[in-house]
């Protein structure tokens, strides 16, 4: 993404675009024309002709309080335009996050993507805000150097020699503070990194006693990042007293030859007055174009960066002429699926089989032989390499994904509750259900008991700043949910890991009565579970090796081990 790319965002902030320049150029006009007040006040006031004078002052008091004025306008404005800038990447981003590709989010880490979030949208947003204070500069200084050289060219030229000097300043300065921020920036969102992994996995940190490793790493980036802030701030403390001191040397040559040249009465003290006064006015703005070279470099490496998120493929791509999902019946078949995280150690091999409609299919094998990230196939999380998975026929890459998930569930073996209360968190897949068929899922679950006995009962808040549930009471909120949204597939992936045997057992029964007709698959360890089901399928590496009918099969083969 280039700078100018930052202009497709301008249309929808065109108001505050347009009032922003207007007013910088108002202001701009106001405040060069104030000095010419000046000075013609001046010079009437030696020569005595005082009656002339009131006329004058007030006008220069009604510049100043324009240019004021403008200035204020041209502030809240442009805050108001970049700020909006700032709120459209943020929305952008955030909604790219939900079909990011998930290797792209892995290899950001969530402290990277939250300074990109952050971080480089206030580097855009800062940018956007230097701008149009620069455009009203810059006309400032060309209407002023016009006007100054109208009054004397010799001094005029003189002193703009001295005043061109403060451009370059941040520019010398620039590619060692931009180094030092991009250090800084690196750092912070390592840091970030840090903070989330060790919130989010604060028991196993203590369980292990790792409190001390943690601070270490922790240190290590929150001294590089202190010490690149600092050394740019060394830098930036440079610009003041060289900023004033060319200000002052720039005054000093005026005084000087200006003196020199009322004295021979080739200049009078009016101008002397007017260029001062120029001189001051000039010298931020000047220096400012300066800030700007730096600050468009700056923008630039930050919105590459916001770019490349916004602009990053995603796993799965809808086809453009996707249709919506048709499910009538919920047969699921996959068909000699390959599939690779990486590309080259493929975790499904040649994965081919069929669930008939109203059929439960439960699949076991060992851990890290595929199971999830099969599931994860049927809702496209990603799509394989080869193979196709279809349902009813259709193949999942040409319908919508939007209907895709709605029609087909996985209650995943990790669990997101919102944070929000239990009732909502149940009904999140269907806002209409009323409250009876709440609860009525909650049973089916096993879990309406313990909702009822808590003081809230269904209105109580989980996640944060609310409840904290056990896993397997998590697992069946979860359950519920599902049950609830009664998808004509639903894939329960380790979703009873954590309910106890009995519980588990109850529920599958609730569940295949009330489900009757739908396809179910259950990804499971436990014998009992697949007692359950019509059929096992037995995963190894990334391949079905081997198939169970008969129920008493499963049990045979259980105790025999071979699993
Ligand atoms: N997001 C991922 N990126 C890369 N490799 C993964 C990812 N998820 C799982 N794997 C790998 O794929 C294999 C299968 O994992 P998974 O489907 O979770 O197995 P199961 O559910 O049967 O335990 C494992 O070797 C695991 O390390
Ligand atoms: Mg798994």
């Amino acid at each position: 993404m280039r700078l100018w790319d930052l202009l497709a965002y301008l249309p929808r902030h065109k108001r505050d675009a347009a009032l922003a320049t207007v007013a910088a150029l108002l202001a701009a006009l106001a405040g060069v024309y104030a000095p010419l007040v000046a000075r013609r006040a001046v010079d009437l006031a030696i020569s005595m002709r005082w009656e002339s004078l009131p006329p004058l002052l007030a006008a220069f008091i009604a510049l100043t309080a324009a240019q004021g004025l403008f200035a204020y306008i041209q502030g809240v404005s442009a805050r108001r335009l970049s700020e909006g800038v700032a709120f459209d990447l943020r929305v952008e981003l955030y909604r790219k996050l939900h079909d990011l590709s998930l290797s792209f989010i892995h290899r950001q880490g969530a402290g990277g993507l939250v300074a990109r979030v952050t971080g480089d949208v206030e580097q855009v947003k800062g940018f956007f805000e230097v701008l149009t204070t620069f455009l009203g500069g810059s006309v400032l200084v060309v209407f002023s150097i016009a006007a100054m050289l109208a009054i004397d060219v010799q001094l005029a030229l003189l002193t703009l020699a001295v005043l061109l000097v403060l451009p370059l300043l941040p520019r010398k300065l620039s590619p060692r503070i931009r180094r030092l921020f991009d250090i800084s920036r690196e750092q912070y969102a390592r840091m970030s990194t840090i903070l989330q992994e060790t919130i989010v996995s604060i028991i196993p940190i203590r369980a292990v006693n790792a409190a001390r490793y943690m601070l270490d790493r922790f240190s290590q980036h929150n001294k590089a990042f202190n010490e690149a802030l600092v050394k740019a701030g060394w830098y930036r403390a440079l610009l003041w007293p060289t900023l004033n001191l060319l200000n002052n040397a720039a005054l000093v040559v005026i005084l000087l030859l200006g003196g020199w040249k009322i004295a021979a009465g080739s200049l009078t003290v009016g101008d002397l007055t007017a260029f001062t006064m120029y001189t001051g006015m000039i010298s931020w703005p000047i220096t400012q174009l300066g800030f700007v070279i730096v600050n468009m470099e700056r923008a630039r490496v930050a919105i590459s960066r916001v770019h490349e998120v916004l602009s990053a493929k995603p796993d799965v791509e809808e086809a453009p002429d996707a249709a919506e999902l048709r499910v009538t019946q919920g047969r699921v078949e996959f068909r000699d699926v390959w599939f690779s995280y990486d590309g080259q150690n493929y975790v499904l091999r040649g994965v081919s089989f069929e669930v008939k409609p109203g059929e439960v299919v439960a699949i076991t094998g060992p851990p890290g032989c595929g199971k999830s990230t099969l599931a994860g196939l049927l809702i496209r999380l990603a799509d394989p390499q080869r193979g196709a998975i279809l349902i009813d026929g259709q193949d999942i890459r040409r319908v919508k994904l939007e209907s895709l998930r709605r029609n087909v569930t996985i209650v995943h073996q990790d669990i997101y509750l919102f944070p929000d209360t239990i009732r909502n968190n149940i009904a999140f897949a269907r806002p209409d259900a009323t409250d009876e068929e709440v609860v009525e899922a909650a049973k089916l679950a096993h879990i309406h008991d313990f909702i009822a006995s808590l003081p809230q009962g269904y209105n109580t808040l989980v996640g944060e700043r609310g409840v904290t549930l056990s896993g397997g009471q998590r697992q069946r909120v979860a359950l519920a949910r599902a049950l609830l949204a009664r998808p004509k597939v639903i894939v329960l992936d380790d979703t009873t890991s954590e309910v106890d045997a009995e519980t588990e057992r109850a529920i599958y029964d609730a569940l295949t009565r009330n489900l009757k007709g739908h396809t179910i698959i259950v990804i499971t360890q436990r014998p009992s579970t697949m007692a359950l089901a019509d059929r096992v399928l037995v995963m190894d590496s990334g391949r079905i090796v081997a198939e169970l009918k008969p129920r008493v099969e499963v049990a045979q083969v259980w105790r025999g081990g071979t699993v």
